[in-house]
């Protein structure tokens, strides 16, 4: 297992159980009905409904239902998974007793034909340019087929670091300032790296290097799809000493200090 992720950049597991994904979405059901409230949007139990209302009517409202979700209960409570902690180690290369810093759940939405919710080409990486050793963990949590498969990654790419980048706020050529910010790494640089699509059950998560350079995929079904991602960070041979995982450099803000004493 550990091969096939230093080989490819990326493993699939099993992270959650039906339980805790079904708690989560229904304290998020809980979290959309009040903000449906307070915007005087008529709530409908049918999740794909509601959002789809939401995201006409003001979109950042959907943004800030799952930042409470995630300051929840059962959001704290799936970042405290204990699987997600082991997985991470092994795949980290850390031992059991080692500091590591979770942030998530993030969530995405990818709403059938619509692109500003989507992303490009890009590595976490140029995200969180201080963090060396780090994870993407994604996890559909909503879907109305068996599998998700609505992000495609490059094997490999997890080798090399991905210093420069495009950035721009957009989607597939457009400049659109409603759009979210790409730091889009040109399809042409990437072109000699074998793509993959995987197909991840609820309960699975894909575990991915943060390097490995990856892109949101067109939702072809009839409803969105709902993903959540955490971070899980390695942070002792990082050149800083913030807590911040999004600490970034050249601002004079970031914790450096003199002859930092980190590994190659
Ligand atoms: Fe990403």
């Amino acid at each position: 297992m550990k091969n096939f992720f230093e080989t490819n950049g990326y493993e699939i597991s099993n992270l959650f159980s039906t339980t805790e994904i079904e708690e989560y979405v229904f304290q998020l059901k809980k979290i959309l009905e009040m903000q449906c409230k307070k915007m005087r949007i008529e709530y409908s139990n049918e999740i794909f409904i509601t959002v789809k209302k939401m995201q006409d009517v003001y979109p950042k409202a959907i943004d800030e239902s799952f930042q409470i979700l995630r300051n929840s209960s059962e959001g704290h409570r799936l970042a405290s998974n204990i699987n997600l902690k082991k997985i991470s180690n092994n795949l980290l290369n850390k031992n059991e007793n080692d500091v590591l810093v979770v942030s998530g759940p993030s969530f995405f939405i990818n709403f059938p034909n619509e692109n500003t919710r989507k992303y490009t080409w890009h590595s976490e990486q140029n995200w969180y340019p201080k963090r060396r050793n780090f994870l993407n963990v994604w996890c559909p949590i909503i879907i109305d087929r068996d599998n998700d498969n609505s992000m495609e990654l490059k094997k490999g790419t997890h080798e090399k670091d991905w210093t420069y980048f495009s950035e721009y706020t957009g989607y597939n050529g457009i400049i659109d300032p409603n759009a979210n910010v790409q730091y889009e790494i040109p399809e042409n640089l990437i072109s000699g790296y074998e793509s993959v699509i995987p197909k991840v059950k609820i309960g699975e998560a894909i575990f991915f290097d943060g390097k490995s350079v990856h892109r949101s995929l067109d939702n072809n079904s009839d409803n969105p799809y709902f993903t959540i991602v955490f971070r899980v960070f390695d942070y002792s041979n990082d050149l800083t000493l913030s807590s911040n995982w999004a600490d970034i450099p050249y601002n004079r803000q970031s914790i450096g200090f003199p002859d930092i004493n980190v590994s190659k």
